[in-house]
């Protein structure tokens, strides 16, 4: 695509000495009132070179490139001279580019190869993966999504919650009132009973508790009869998950989680003792965080046994060995901001310089209309039951609405998990907020179910045209025919993917993009209301299908970010 800035410059670098092509481009800017034109080019620097008024050199400048083709009014205004680019210039370039591109439109190489780590989702074992994980799981998702159409190389990481001393508590559990077969059958739901029974007959029988340690320090041994029973926790967990994985269309490239940094702990005690930064208190190993503000980090307990934040000092240092990552990007709720300071922290006093590319992408609580959910006492909302309640009221929707179809299933889980998707990537990610199935599956507002059916919509004017019109529209086009004020406000919508999927992974803010989708949309849906596609004229026809399926293009590849599908029939 044209890169309308590097251009101006090369232009205005004709007329202008004593400033190099770079330093001309630099100060080329977008104004913030597109009143002012799409690029203007401040005389201030100039005045100092060339020693006259600012507004002198701006009017001589407007004056030598008002005839370059480029451009469809040139003005000055005080220091400035204020561009209008050439509608039709802008237009053509847009859509030759994004049919040219294709899937491949918004993709850059600002990344240049470089490996980034995206951690998201990172479910317990044997715990319920209810609806608070979504965020996570999806907002990870869309961020590593970003960040390999910006030309990273990431590699996407579930750091299961598959160790701790839970896990002595579930198979004390197990041995007094479990059963195999209720295991296999239900898995998460009925380890969650013995969980929740445990908690119950503890408070009459506090004797559990020190034989739930005992059985947590021989699977920290790692005696055989522990590790078998962990292990197919383990197994049978992580079934259910991958059934909500692959609804979500959702994949890792390594599940290595808790339990896999197990025997690399008692390196990072070493290093921390050989800096000095281990301190006892109370029989337990920690490190005092005092000076930074920050509360003691418990690295052993005086029972010898390990913590949470040791295993993820021990999972940071491994990925750098391992995968000597640019950034080590970890998608996890605001609730655990100490933790994540608190460790980092701690890889910055080992003397690790790389401490800063450890990044913590925090995000708000998601609730319920109809209240909470709390995993001791057993009410809790599973993630993979919200899905399948999205997907069977699309269903109704789309039977309801007649909704021209041929596969009903199909669209009505595109839609209907794509309606949760969206709705999840909408919100500003810090904002708690709460979960609405008005709001999910409202058709018109601004949801997944519309920017999808506007996708459709697009998709059945090209079938409509037949294929003959279909090809003359990436053929030449006559691009004075799509430069109305909707059509032209679209192709800049257009223009701006891919400098807003940068954005949206620089602020590791899935919401920036999703915005931007719905503009795109709603923009379409003028274009379409304002002006008849299908006309007799066979160039202009042509034209404005060109526009038309570089907006299918532009959205489809936006939703797929999102990690979303686009129903060609809906
Ligand atoms: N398993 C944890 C939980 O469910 C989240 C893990 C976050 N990642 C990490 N590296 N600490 O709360």
């Amino acid at each position: 695509m044209v890169n309308f800035k590097e251009e101006i410059a090369k232009i205005i670098s004709e007329h202008v000495e004593g400033l190099t092509l770079a330093e001309v481009e630099n100060i080329v800017e977008v104004p913030q009132d597109t009143k002012m034109g799409d690029y203007a080019f401040p005389c201030f620097r100039l005045a100092k070179v060339l020693r006259k008024a600012p507004p002198m050199i701006a009017a001589e400048i407007a004056e030598k490139i008002s005839g370059n083709p480029m451009f469809e009014k040139v003005e000055q205004v005080n220091a400035y001279v204020n561009m209008f680019i050439s509608k039709k210039e802008f237009v053509k370039d847009v859509v030759d580019e994004v049919l040219a591109k294709g899937e491949e439109y918004g993709k850059t190489d600002v990344g240049g190869g470089k490996t980034v780590i995206v951690e998201f989702s990172s479910p317990n074992i044997a715990k319920p993966f209810h609806i608070g994980h979504i965020r996570s799981t999806v907002i990870g998702n869309s961020i590593n999504k970003i960040y390999s159409a910006m030309g990273y190389n990431v590699v996407r990481i579930n750091h299961l919650g598959d160790y701790g001393t839970q896990f002595g508590k579930m198979i004390c559990a197990y041995r007094h009132w479990g059963n195999k077969e209720d295991v296999i059958n239900e898995p998460i739901k009925t380890l969650l009973s013995y969980y929740t029974r445990f908690h119950v007959e503890v408070e009459e029988h506090p004797e559990l508790d020190d034989e739930a340690r005992e059985i947590f320090a021989k699977l920290e041994r790692g005696e055989k009869e522990e590790v078998e029973l962990w292990q197919w926790f383990r197994d049978e967990s992580l079934k259910e998950f991958n059934r909500v994985y692959k609804m979500l269309g959702i994949e890792f490239d390594s599940y290595a989680g808790e339990s896999f940094y197990s025997d690399k702990m008692p390196r990072i005690v070493e290093m921390l003792e050989e800096k000095g930064l281990l301190e006892e208190s109370n029989g337990a190993q920690i490190v005092d965080l005092e000076p930074y503000g920050l509360t003691p980090a418990l690295i052993k307990k005086s029972d010898g046994s390990s913590l949470y934040i040791t295993r993820d000092i021990a999972a940071a240092v491994y990925r750098k060995e391992h995968y000597d990552f640019y950034k080590n990007i970890y998608v996890v709720a605001s609730q655990q901001n100490l933790h994540f300071q608190q460790w980092i922290k701690i890889i910055e006093l080992l003397g690790f310089d790389w401490a800063k590319d450890n990044i913590h992408v925090p995000f708000g609580l998601v609730s319920l209309e109809d209240g909470t959910m709390s995993t001791r006492h057993g009410r809790v909302v599973f993630l993979e039951d919200v899905l399948n309640r999205a997907v069977d009221q699309t269903r109704e929707i789309i039977k309801e609405k007649g909704v021209n179809t041929d596969n009903v299933d199909e669209t009505a889980k595109q839609v209907g998990i794509g309606a949760v998707i969206f709705q999840e990537l909408s919100n500003n990610r810090i904002k708690d907020y709460v979960f609405s199935w008005d709001k999910v599956l409202d058709f018109n507002g601004e949801t997944g179910p519309y920017v999808q059916y506007t996708y459709a919509r697009a998709a059945s004017i090209l079938r409509n045209a037949g294929e003959d019109v279909c090809k003359a529209a990436e053929g030449e086009i006559s691009p004075e025919y799509i430069t109305g004020e909707s059509a032209y406000e679209l192709a800049k919508l257009i223009y701006a993917l891919p400098q807003v999927i940068c954005d949206a992974g620089e602020r590791y803010e899935p919401s920036v993009l999703t915005r931007h989708i719905v503009d795109m949309a709603q923009s379409f849906n003028r274009f379409y209301h304002d002006e008849h596609i299908l006309v007799d004229d066979e160039e202009e026809k042509a034209a404005k299908l060109a526009l038309v399926k570089a907006a299918k293009t532009a959205i489809k590849n936006g939703l797929s970010l999102l990690g979303m599908e686009a129903p060609e029939r809906m």
